[in-house]
């Protein structure tokens, strides 16, 4: 049974990075049932709908989603966005995002010297100032009050902080460093941010093999232009995540090969994206920068359980890269179907022949009859994630 995907395109340059994506996807043959939803803004605007109930339904029952982007310069209502992704991000408990940055060639770092860059933000997904508690008192007037709430709970806190720990280990049986750098604002906000800090005295001292430091979200944005290099697994809050990755992932080339998951390792659900956003002023232009969108099909495929494909794109978006076959934002002159093909042409030709049409919309609503086997599938991506900290636990 091949993992049913759901599609959303989204708004701005989402629909045309992730026609790539899929093209590239197919191109490896991976066992994928694509399902295109049409949510986005000219939804909202046609019919006042966000994710309607029933298809919120067949998103949570996906293998995994597969997204585009959020936002449009017509859609001022601040809660389209949130009523999309970050609902499915709350609402499915997507609480890892997980944001890595490395740099596919040398000269795509703004930096003098090009170090080695291969660091992963980890960013908690579900809580601190995102939430959306809070209110506004005395509007528009000389008196206004504007609260936001930082929520920081233990259960959130600690998942957050163990799965880091977990990945820098993985990372350091792949040769990585395995360093973890945990970082908060705990000087200031001495409160919340204590709470990060007393779980990761207690997670350190679980783990006392993993090399752990702490820095404060200050000297961690000045020390990742500084020094990049030292950096392997960054764990933090939702904010801070969201502004240091961005910053990170500027160092290897820009938002525009940046790709993310948001992930619940206990249910074994995942929504891939690229970091960026919908870029109105390149949208339609053919310029988007498909990378993001592929590295996150590939994040996905890892995700499913799908490691050697995942290692295949990756493989050839460096190669595509180390050869300057990119959009502009990376230094080269290629459309974005170009640069798409770029990567496709450093595959096996026999696999690029399967590489299909370079988009793919289809509104078919999932069959409920399938459930049971996404449920099943579901389970065996779980269970592989239990399995892999099992045996990494015995390995203390
Ligand atoms: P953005 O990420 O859309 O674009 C910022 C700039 O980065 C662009 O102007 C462009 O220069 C560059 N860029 C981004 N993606 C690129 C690509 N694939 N290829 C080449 N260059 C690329 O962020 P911005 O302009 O702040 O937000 C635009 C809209 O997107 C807003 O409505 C915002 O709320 C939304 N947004 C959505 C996100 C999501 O869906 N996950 C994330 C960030 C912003
Ligand atoms: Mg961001």
């Amino acid at each position: 049974m091949p993992f049913r995907i759901a599609v959303i395109p989204g708004d701005g340059i989402g629909p045309e990075v992730i026609a790539q994506g899929i093209r590239v996807l197919r191109a490896v043959d991976a066992p994928l049932d694509f399902v295109s939803y049409d949510l986005g803004a000219e939804r909202y605007l046609r019919t006042g709908e966000i994710i309607p109930d029933p298809v919120f339904e067949e998103l949570r029952e996906a293998s995994a989603i597969y997204f585009g982007a959020v936002g449009d310069p017509r859609v001022t209502n601040p809660h389209y966005a949130a009523g999309l992704l970050l609902r499915l991000r709350f609402e499915l408990d997507l609480w890892v995002n997980l944001r890595p940055s490395r740099l596919l060639a040398p000269g795509m770092t703004p930096l003098k010297e090009a170090p080695s860059i291969d660091l992963v933000v980890v960013r908690e997904n579900t809580e601190g100032a995102y939430v959306g508690i809070g209110g506004q008192f005395k509007r528009d007037t000389i008196d206004e009050i504007a609260i936001q709430e930082d929520v920081n709970t233990r259960k959130g806190v600690e998942r957050i902080q163990r799965y880091a720990f977990q990945l820098a280990k993985q990372r350091r049986a792949a040769g990585h460093p395995g360093r973890l750098t945990m970082v908060d604002k705990s000087n200031a906000l001495y409160l919340a941010h204590d709470l990060w800090q007393r779980v990761f005295a207690f997670e350190r001292s679980r783990t006392p093999d993993i090399e752990a430091e702490h820095l404060f979200v200050d000297a961690a944005a000045m020390q990742l232009v500084k020094n990049p290099g030292h950096f392997d697994v960054v764990v933090t809050s939702n904010m801070f995540g969201d502004i240091l990755s961005d910053l990170a992932s500027e160092l290897v080339g820009g938002l525009g090969q940046a790709p993310s998951g948001n992930i619940n390792p206990d249910t074994g659900r995942g929504l891939f994206e690229p970091v960026h956003g919908s870029a109105p002023k390149h949208t339609g232009k053919g310029i988007a920068n498909p990378f993001g969108a592929i590295l996150a099909g590939a994040m996905m495929l890892r995700h499913l359980g799908e490691g050697r494909k995942a290692d295949q794109i990756e493989a050839a978006v460096i190669s595509a890269a180390g050869n300057g076959r990119t959009t502009r934002d990376l230094g080269g002159g290629l459309t974005t179907a170009a640069a798409a093909d770029a990567v496709l042409s450093m595959q096996d030709p026999v696999l690029l022949a399967g590489a299909g049409p370079t988009t793919d919309r289809r509104d078919t609503p999932m069959r409920r009859s399938a459930s049971a086997d996404i449920l099943a599938q579901r389970r065996a991506v779980r269970l592989r994630g239990v399995l892999r900290i099992r045996s990494r636990e015995r390995d203390v």
